[in-house]
């Protein structure tokens, strides 16, 4: 794995709830040279997939996504938290490691068929992954695979989302 990415990521005790070990990865965006590397070794992976869109789960997916569909050349879509769209949304509910939410993308903007790569800065226990996997499966997208920065491998979500069929990569563990 990659020490270099890791040494700029810090780790915050108890944030946002006591027991948590929040991996915060505001240190790494803010530094040119990480946030090239981090990107570009996502690029790398998701490139030879050739996916139609990238799609970003709020927020910190956002930020990876973007750059991510920027570089390959393709669509960006967001996956937010409930009541954050504009438009008409369809939605699932799904649990956190510190709570539970509900995703939500625009109705039509993952067209049915189209090869979707999923991408969020984190993997814990991976509630919000397939959460999101299976809200792109229910409008007919074709997952390619789930993107990471980071995995926290003693929360399981790699196994949990490997259970669900998806294929899933991480940079840092
Ligand atoms: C974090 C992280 C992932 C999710 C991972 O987001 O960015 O989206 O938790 O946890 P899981 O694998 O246990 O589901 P968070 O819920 O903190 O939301 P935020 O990015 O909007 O702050
Ligand atoms: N999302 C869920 N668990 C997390 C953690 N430990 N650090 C950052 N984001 C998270």
């Amino acid at each position: 794995m990659s020490s270099d990415l890791t040494d700029r990521i810090r780790t915050i005790p108890d944030f946002p709830k006591p027991g948590i070990q929040f991996r915060d990865i505001t240190t790494l965006l803010a530094d040119g040279d990480g946030l090239r590397d981090l990107t570009a070794r996502l690029a790398d992976i998701a490139r030879p997939l050739d996916p139609d869109l990238i799609v970003g789960i709020e927020a910190r997916g956002f930020i990876l996504g973007a750059i991510l569909a920027q570089m390959l050349g393709k669509g960006f879509v967001p996956v937010r938290k409930k009541g954050k769209l504009p438009g008409k949304t369809v939605g699932i509910d799904y649990v956190l490691e510190y709570g539970t939410d509900r995703l939500e993308i625009h109705e039509g903007q993952v067209p049915q068929g189209s090869r979707v790569i999923l991408i969020d800065d984190l993997i814990a226990t991976g509630g919000t992954a397939i959460a999101a996997a299976q809200l792109l499966r229910e409008q007919g997208a074709v997952l390619l695979m789930a993107l990471f920065a980071i995995d926290l491998p003693d929360l399981g979500g790699m196994a949990a989302l490997a259970a669900e069929g998806v294929a899933a990569r991480a940079i840092m563990a």
